[in-house]
Protein backbone atom coordinates (compact mmCIF):
# COMPACT_ATOMS: atom_id res chain seq x y z
CA UNK A 1 0.00 0.00 0.00
CA UNK A 2 1.91 3.61 -1.16
CA UNK A 3 2.18 6.59 1.64
CA UNK A 4 -0.12 8.77 1.22
CA UNK A 5 0.71 11.78 0.48
CA UNK A 6 -0.34 14.28 3.54
CA UNK A 7 -1.20 17.61 2.15
CA UNK A 8 1.50 19.98 2.64
CA UNK A 9 1.40 22.95 5.12
CA UNK A 10 0.65 22.07 8.43
CA UNK A 11 2.26 22.83 11.38
CA UNK A 12 4.63 20.43 13.22
CA UNK A 13 2.64 19.02 15.43
CA UNK A 14 0.01 18.21 13.07
CA UNK A 15 2.38 16.94 10.76
CA UNK A 16 4.69 14.99 13.31
CA UNK A 17 1.31 12.78 14.49
CA UNK A 18 -0.31 12.58 11.00
CA UNK A 19 2.11 12.58 8.45
CA UNK A 20 3.27 9.23 6.37
CA UNK A 21 0.49 7.41 8.59
CA UNK A 22 -1.60 5.64 5.56
CA UNK A 23 -5.21 6.45 5.80
CA UNK A 24 -6.15 2.96 4.87
CA UNK A 25 -5.11 1.39 7.38
CA UNK A 26 -3.96 -2.12 7.55
CA UNK A 27 -6.16 -4.30 9.43
CA UNK A 28 -8.05 -1.20 10.64
CA UNK A 29 -5.03 -0.32 12.87
CA UNK A 30 -4.39 3.21 13.92
CA UNK A 31 -0.46 3.14 13.51
CA UNK A 32 1.79 2.21 10.80
CA UNK A 33 2.29 -1.79 11.11
CA UNK A 34 6.06 -2.86 10.97
CA UNK A 35 6.24 -4.69 7.83
CA UNK A 36 8.84 -7.42 8.46
CA UNK A 37 9.63 -8.43 4.56
CA UNK A 38 12.81 -8.96 3.13
CA UNK A 39 11.38 -9.71 -0.35
CA UNK A 40 7.93 -8.96 -2.21
CA UNK A 41 6.31 -11.59 -4.28
CA UNK A 42 4.80 -10.59 -8.02
CA UNK A 43 1.64 -12.05 -8.56
CA UNK A 44 2.91 -13.27 -12.05
CA UNK A 45 5.55 -12.29 -14.86
CA UNK A 46 3.33 -9.15 -16.32
CA UNK A 47 3.22 -7.68 -12.95
CA UNK A 48 6.97 -7.90 -12.86
CA UNK A 49 7.20 -6.19 -15.94
CA UNK A 50 4.98 -3.47 -14.90
CA UNK A 51 7.21 -2.74 -12.33
CA UNK A 52 10.59 -2.70 -13.88
CA UNK A 53 8.83 -0.15 -16.57
CA UNK A 54 7.40 1.97 -13.91
CA UNK A 55 4.21 1.61 -14.23
CA UNK A 56 2.86 0.54 -10.65
CA UNK A 57 4.54 1.83 -7.53
CA UNK A 58 5.54 -0.93 -4.93
CA UNK A 59 8.09 -2.54 -2.61
CA UNK A 60 10.68 -4.87 -4.40
CA UNK A 61 13.35 -6.14 -1.89
CA UNK A 62 14.26 -5.32 1.71
CA UNK A 63 16.97 -3.56 0.80
CA UNK A 64 15.38 -1.00 -1.70
CA UNK A 65 12.23 -0.41 0.33
CA UNK A 66 10.19 -0.69 2.92
CA UNK A 67 6.60 0.41 3.62
CA UNK A 68 6.91 0.98 7.41
CA UNK A 69 10.32 3.10 6.85
CA UNK A 70 8.94 4.90 3.69
CA UNK A 71 6.29 6.02 6.39
CA UNK A 72 8.98 7.46 8.82
CA UNK A 73 10.56 8.97 5.62
CA UNK A 74 6.93 10.68 4.96
CA UNK A 75 7.01 12.08 8.51
CA UNK A 76 10.35 12.86 8.48
CA UNK A 77 10.20 14.93 5.08
CA UNK A 78 6.60 16.83 6.25
CA UNK A 79 8.62 18.21 9.26
CA UNK A 80 11.35 19.55 7.01
CA UNK A 81 9.97 20.57 4.59
CA UNK A 82 6.10 21.70 5.15
CA UNK A 83 5.49 22.69 1.25
CA UNK A 84 6.41 19.32 0.50
CA UNK A 85 9.12 20.08 -1.94
CA UNK A 86 11.68 18.17 -0.63
CA UNK A 87 12.06 13.84 0.66
CA UNK A 88 14.34 11.91 2.79
CA UNK A 89 16.31 9.05 3.18
CA UNK A 90 16.17 7.52 6.67
CA UNK A 91 19.00 5.38 7.78
CA UNK A 92 20.28 2.89 9.95
CA UNK A 93 22.03 5.67 12.17
CA UNK A 94 22.97 9.82 11.68
CA UNK A 95 26.55 8.30 10.88
CA UNK A 96 25.70 6.03 8.58
CA UNK A 97 23.48 9.16 6.39
CA UNK A 98 26.33 11.18 6.40
CA UNK A 99 28.77 8.67 5.02
CA UNK A 100 26.16 7.37 2.83
CA UNK A 101 25.64 11.02 1.34
CA UNK A 102 29.14 12.03 1.18
CA UNK A 103 30.28 8.47 -0.66
CA UNK A 104 27.45 8.87 -3.28
CA UNK A 105 27.93 12.89 -3.73
CA UNK A 106 32.44 13.16 -3.53
CA UNK A 107 34.17 11.30 -6.28
CA UNK A 108 37.74 9.90 -5.78
CA UNK A 109 39.52 12.76 -6.76
CA UNK A 110 37.10 15.55 -5.31
CA UNK A 111 37.33 17.86 -2.87
CA UNK A 112 35.03 18.48 0.62
CA UNK A 113 34.87 21.30 3.22
CA UNK A 114 33.66 20.91 6.48
CA UNK A 115 33.86 23.36 9.43
CA UNK A 116 35.98 23.03 12.49
CA UNK A 117 33.34 22.81 15.12
CA UNK A 118 31.53 19.15 13.61
CA UNK A 119 30.89 16.31 14.64
CA UNK A 120 34.41 14.77 15.62
CA UNK A 121 33.14 11.43 13.82
CA UNK A 122 32.49 13.17 10.87
CA UNK A 123 35.63 14.90 10.28
CA UNK A 124 37.32 11.07 11.12
CA UNK A 125 35.48 9.65 8.63
CA UNK A 126 36.60 12.33 6.06
CA UNK A 127 40.10 12.60 7.27
CA UNK A 128 40.65 8.81 7.49
CA UNK A 129 38.79 6.78 5.37
CA UNK A 130 37.56 8.93 2.74
CA UNK A 131 41.30 10.32 2.52
CA UNK A 132 42.16 6.64 1.50
CA UNK A 133 39.57 7.15 -1.04
CA UNK A 134 41.56 9.85 -2.74
CA UNK A 135 38.91 12.80 -1.51
CA UNK A 136 40.71 15.74 -0.49
CA UNK A 137 39.42 18.32 2.47
CA UNK A 138 39.76 21.65 3.90
CA UNK A 139 38.60 22.05 7.36
CA UNK A 140 37.82 25.96 8.04
CA UNK A 141 36.55 27.68 11.35
CA UNK A 142 33.18 27.58 12.01
CA UNK A 143 31.56 31.15 11.29
CA UNK A 144 34.73 32.32 9.15
CA UNK A 145 32.51 33.08 5.79
CA UNK A 146 35.47 34.56 3.87
CA UNK A 147 37.33 31.08 4.70
CA UNK A 148 34.84 29.06 3.62
CA UNK A 149 34.26 31.27 0.26
CA UNK A 150 38.20 30.93 -0.11
CA UNK A 151 38.27 27.25 0.64
CA UNK A 152 36.10 26.05 -2.40
CA UNK A 153 38.32 24.47 -5.39
CA UNK A 154 36.21 25.29 -8.65
CA UNK A 155 35.64 22.28 -10.52
CA UNK A 156 36.96 19.67 -7.41
CA UNK A 157 34.69 21.08 -4.26
CA UNK A 158 31.43 18.59 -4.57
CA UNK A 159 30.24 19.47 -0.97
CA UNK A 160 30.43 21.79 1.68
CA UNK A 161 29.33 20.15 5.53
CA UNK A 162 28.88 22.32 8.60
CA UNK A 163 26.54 21.44 11.47
CA UNK A 164 24.31 24.18 13.55
CA UNK A 165 24.23 24.74 16.46
CA UNK A 166 27.73 22.62 17.07
CA UNK A 167 28.49 20.81 19.76
CA UNK A 168 29.57 21.35 22.52
CA UNK A 169 29.75 25.29 22.05
CA UNK A 170 26.27 25.44 20.06
CA UNK A 171 27.24 28.02 17.67
CA UNK A 172 24.78 28.70 14.94
CA UNK A 173 26.01 29.39 11.49
CA UNK A 174 24.39 31.82 9.47
CA UNK A 175 22.56 29.94 6.33
CA UNK A 176 21.63 32.32 4.02
CA UNK A 177 25.99 32.68 3.72
CA UNK A 178 26.73 29.86 3.21
CA UNK A 179 23.97 28.37 0.95
CA UNK A 180 24.92 31.87 -0.91
CA UNK A 181 28.48 30.27 -0.96
CA UNK A 182 27.74 27.23 -2.70
CA UNK A 183 25.30 28.66 -4.66
CA UNK A 184 28.03 30.80 -6.17
CA UNK A 185 30.45 28.09 -6.92
CA UNK A 186 27.85 25.47 -7.36
CA UNK A 187 28.77 23.35 -4.76
CA UNK A 188 26.14 21.34 -2.59
CA UNK A 189 25.78 22.63 0.55
CA UNK A 190 24.91 20.32 4.03
CA UNK A 191 23.49 20.93 7.31
CA UNK A 192 23.42 18.28 10.17
CA UNK A 193 21.16 19.94 12.44
CA UNK A 194 20.60 17.22 15.05
CA UNK A 195 21.28 19.96 17.78
CA UNK A 196 18.17 22.03 16.22
CA UNK A 197 15.79 19.73 14.87
CA UNK A 198 13.61 21.00 12.24
CA UNK A 199 10.85 22.08 14.78
CA UNK A 200 14.07 25.35 15.61
CA UNK A 201 15.30 25.38 12.39
CA UNK A 202 14.84 24.80 8.95
CA UNK A 203 18.24 24.97 6.79
CA UNK A 204 16.32 23.62 3.34
CA UNK A 205 14.26 27.36 3.98
CA UNK A 206 17.51 29.29 3.87
CA UNK A 207 18.98 27.58 0.13
CA UNK A 208 20.81 24.69 1.74
CA UNK A 209 21.10 21.90 -0.46
CA UNK A 210 20.63 19.01 2.12
CA UNK A 211 19.69 18.44 6.00
CA UNK A 212 21.04 15.67 8.12
CA UNK A 213 19.95 14.67 11.71
CA UNK A 214 21.09 11.72 14.29
CA UNK A 215 17.02 10.62 14.59
CA UNK A 216 18.99 8.99 17.99
CA UNK A 217 18.62 12.52 19.29
CA UNK A 218 15.60 14.52 19.57
CA UNK A 219 13.49 13.38 16.52
CA UNK A 220 13.40 9.45 18.13
CA UNK A 221 13.47 10.90 21.32
CA UNK A 222 13.18 8.47 23.86
CA UNK A 223 16.74 6.96 23.86
CA UNK A 224 15.65 3.85 22.55
CA UNK A 225 16.87 3.57 18.64
CA UNK A 226 19.34 4.53 16.28
CA UNK A 227 18.60 6.19 13.18
CA UNK A 228 19.81 8.94 10.83
CA UNK A 229 18.10 10.82 7.91
CA UNK A 230 18.95 13.13 5.30
CA UNK A 231 16.85 15.18 3.10
CA UNK A 232 16.33 17.06 0.43
CA UNK A 233 15.02 17.42 -3.35
CA UNK A 234 14.03 14.45 -5.03
CA UNK A 235 17.10 14.27 -7.71
CA UNK A 236 19.92 14.25 -4.88
CA UNK A 237 17.71 12.11 -2.63
CA UNK A 238 17.54 9.53 -5.34
CA UNK A 239 20.98 9.07 -6.40
CA UNK A 240 21.50 8.89 -2.55
CA UNK A 241 19.09 5.94 -2.09
CA UNK A 242 20.60 4.01 -5.06
CA UNK A 243 23.79 4.81 -3.16
CA UNK A 244 22.17 2.75 -0.34
CA UNK A 245 20.52 -0.02 -2.13
CA UNK A 246 24.33 -0.76 -2.80
CA UNK A 247 25.99 0.14 0.09
CA UNK A 248 23.28 -1.58 2.25
CA UNK A 249 22.96 0.47 5.20
CA UNK A 250 19.45 -0.09 5.81
CA UNK A 251 17.23 1.20 8.80
CA UNK A 252 15.64 -1.79 10.59
CA UNK A 253 11.66 -1.85 10.15
CA UNK A 254 11.34 -2.32 14.18
CA UNK A 255 13.72 1.26 15.07
CA UNK A 256 11.22 3.09 11.70
CA UNK A 257 8.25 2.22 13.90
CA UNK A 258 9.82 3.10 17.17
CA UNK A 259 10.88 7.08 15.09
CA UNK A 260 7.75 6.79 14.04
CA UNK A 261 6.07 6.34 17.55
CA UNK A 262 8.47 8.82 19.32
CA UNK A 263 8.34 11.34 16.50
CA UNK A 264 4.16 11.44 17.13
CA UNK A 265 5.42 13.57 21.00
CA UNK A 266 8.22 15.19 18.81
CA UNK A 267 6.23 18.98 18.46
CA UNK A 268 5.07 18.50 22.57
CA UNK A 269 8.76 17.39 23.57
CA UNK A 270 10.09 19.90 21.75
CA UNK A 271 8.07 22.77 23.40
CA UNK A 272 9.28 21.56 26.53
CA UNK A 273 12.91 21.41 26.39
CA UNK A 274 13.31 24.54 24.90
CA UNK A 275 11.70 26.09 27.51
CA UNK A 276 13.61 23.93 29.94
CA UNK A 277 16.94 24.94 28.02
CA UNK A 278 16.09 28.02 28.26
CA UNK A 279 14.66 28.57 31.97
CA UNK A 280 18.21 26.61 33.05
CA UNK A 281 20.42 28.74 30.72
CA UNK A 282 19.27 31.42 32.38
CA UNK A 283 19.53 29.90 35.88
CA UNK A 284 22.82 29.24 35.58
CA UNK A 285 24.12 32.22 33.97
CA UNK A 286 23.04 33.79 37.33
CA UNK A 287 24.76 31.52 39.46
CA UNK A 288 27.87 32.27 41.69
CA UNK A 289 29.26 28.88 40.67
CA UNK A 290 28.95 29.22 37.24
CA UNK A 291 31.62 30.63 34.90
CA UNK A 292 29.79 30.81 31.49
CA UNK A 293 27.10 29.49 30.03
CA UNK A 294 26.95 28.80 25.86
CA UNK A 295 23.06 28.64 25.26
CA UNK A 296 22.40 30.64 22.09
CA UNK A 297 18.95 31.64 23.53
CA UNK A 298 21.04 34.17 25.43
CA UNK A 299 21.72 37.14 24.85
CA UNK A 300 25.49 36.61 26.09
CA UNK A 301 25.87 34.21 23.28
CA UNK A 302 28.17 35.36 20.15
CA UNK A 303 25.77 33.98 17.58
CA UNK A 304 22.49 35.14 19.23
CA UNK A 305 21.37 37.51 16.99
CA UNK A 306 21.85 34.32 13.82
CA UNK A 307 20.19 32.13 16.29
CA UNK A 308 16.98 34.54 17.01
CA UNK A 309 16.92 34.98 13.53
CA UNK A 310 16.92 31.75 11.89
CA UNK A 311 15.44 29.55 15.47
CA UNK A 312 12.27 29.03 16.49
CA UNK A 313 13.66 27.87 19.71
CA UNK A 314 17.35 27.02 21.14
CA UNK A 315 16.81 23.30 21.81
CA UNK A 316 17.26 21.66 25.08
CA UNK A 317 21.19 21.36 25.24
CA UNK A 318 23.16 23.88 27.75
CA UNK A 319 26.77 24.17 27.79
CA UNK A 320 28.82 25.41 31.17
CA UNK A 321 31.56 26.00 32.92
CA UNK A 322 31.87 25.79 36.56
CA UNK A 323 34.08 27.27 38.71
CA UNK A 324 36.67 24.81 39.08
CA UNK A 325 38.74 22.54 37.35
CA UNK A 326 38.57 18.73 36.09
CA UNK A 327 37.58 17.43 39.71
CA UNK A 328 35.47 19.60 41.46
CA UNK A 329 33.73 19.76 37.79
CA UNK A 330 33.34 15.54 38.24
CA UNK A 331 32.30 16.16 41.63
CA UNK A 332 29.61 18.17 40.57
CA UNK A 333 28.64 16.12 38.13
CA UNK A 334 28.32 13.06 40.35
CA UNK A 335 26.39 14.95 42.86
CA UNK A 336 23.58 15.58 40.17
CA UNK A 337 20.77 13.02 40.98
CA UNK A 338 18.32 13.34 38.19
CA UNK A 339 20.40 13.63 35.01
CA UNK A 340 22.10 10.40 33.83
CA UNK A 341 25.98 10.45 33.02
CA UNK A 342 26.20 9.25 29.33
CA UNK A 343 26.62 10.60 26.04
CA UNK A 344 23.72 11.30 23.37
CA UNK A 345 20.89 14.09 23.75
CA UNK A 346 17.37 15.16 23.23
CA UNK A 347 15.85 12.01 24.76
CA UNK A 348 12.97 12.69 27.62
CA UNK A 349 15.61 11.46 30.49
CA UNK A 350 18.09 14.26 30.94
CA UNK A 351 21.51 13.27 30.36
CA UNK A 352 25.33 15.03 31.72
CA UNK A 353 28.31 14.74 30.21
CA UNK A 354 31.92 16.29 31.09
CA UNK A 355 33.29 16.49 27.42
CA UNK A 356 36.89 16.37 28.80
CA UNK A 357 36.39 12.55 30.37
CA UNK A 358 33.94 11.47 27.73
CA UNK A 359 34.95 12.66 23.92
CA UNK A 360 38.07 13.90 24.49
CA UNK A 361 39.48 11.77 27.04
CA UNK A 362 42.92 10.81 25.52
CA UNK A 363 43.61 13.96 25.35
CA UNK A 364 45.98 15.92 27.70
CA UNK A 365 44.35 18.91 29.79
CA UNK A 366 46.91 20.88 27.81
CA UNK A 367 46.05 19.57 24.55
CA UNK A 368 42.42 19.67 25.59
CA UNK A 369 42.62 23.26 25.94
CA UNK A 370 44.20 23.50 22.87
CA UNK A 371 41.13 22.24 20.91
CA UNK A 372 39.11 24.49 23.05
CA UNK A 373 37.46 21.87 25.27
CA UNK A 374 37.92 23.34 29.07
CA UNK A 375 37.88 20.67 31.55
CA UNK A 376 35.12 22.23 33.91
CA UNK A 377 33.09 21.99 31.12
CA UNK A 378 29.31 20.48 31.32
CA UNK A 379 26.87 19.23 28.63
CA UNK A 380 23.79 19.25 30.06
CA UNK A 381 21.02 17.43 27.22
CA UNK A 382 17.45 18.85 29.11
CA UNK A 383 14.87 15.90 29.06
CA UNK A 384 11.04 16.26 29.96
CA UNK A 385 11.23 16.44 33.57
CA UNK A 386 9.44 19.36 35.78
CA UNK A 387 12.43 22.01 35.19
CA UNK A 388 11.56 23.13 39.09
CA UNK A 389 13.00 19.54 39.89
CA UNK A 390 16.31 20.49 37.18
CA UNK A 391 16.75 23.80 38.87
CA UNK A 392 16.62 21.97 42.38
CA UNK A 393 18.90 19.10 41.31
CA UNK A 394 21.47 21.61 39.90
CA UNK A 395 21.10 23.98 42.78
CA UNK A 396 22.07 21.39 45.37
CA UNK A 397 24.82 19.73 43.39
CA UNK A 398 26.46 23.69 42.97
CA UNK A 399 25.91 24.70 46.44
CA UNK A 400 27.84 21.62 47.68
CA UNK A 401 31.00 22.11 45.94
C1 LIG B 1 25.71 16.38 15.49
C2 LIG B 1 25.73 14.89 15.33
N1 LIG B 1 25.69 14.37 14.11
C3 LIG B 1 25.70 13.03 13.91
C4 LIG B 1 25.78 12.16 14.98
C5 LIG B 1 25.81 10.69 14.71
O1 LIG B 1 24.56 10.14 14.97
P1 LIG B 1 24.36 8.60 15.36
O2 LIG B 1 24.90 8.40 16.72
O3 LIG B 1 22.86 8.41 15.27
O4 LIG B 1 25.10 7.80 14.33
C6 LIG B 1 25.81 12.66 16.27
C7 LIG B 1 25.90 11.72 17.43
O5 LIG B 1 26.20 12.08 18.53
C8 LIG B 1 25.78 14.06 16.46
O6 LIG B 1 25.83 14.60 17.70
Amino acid sequence: MPVEQFPPNHGPSTAAVHAGEHRQRAHDSITTPIVLAATYPFDDTAALIEFQEGRVAREEYGRYGNPTIRAAESKLAALESPQGHDVALLCPSGMSAITTTILAMVPSGGHIILTDDGYRRTRQFVLTILARLGVEHTVVPTGDYAALDAAVRPGQTRLIISESPTNPYLHVIDMPQVAAIGRKHRVKTMIDATFATPYNQRPLEYGIDLVTHSCTKYLGGHNDLLAGVVIGNPNIISALRDAQGILGCICDPHSAYLLMRGLKTFALRMERQNASGMAIAQFLEAHPRVARVHYPGLPSHPDHAVAVAQMRGFGGVVSFEVDGGLTETSNFIDRLRIPYIAPSLGGVESLVEQPSLMSFYELSSEERLAVGMRDNLVRLSCGIEDVADLIADLTQALDLF
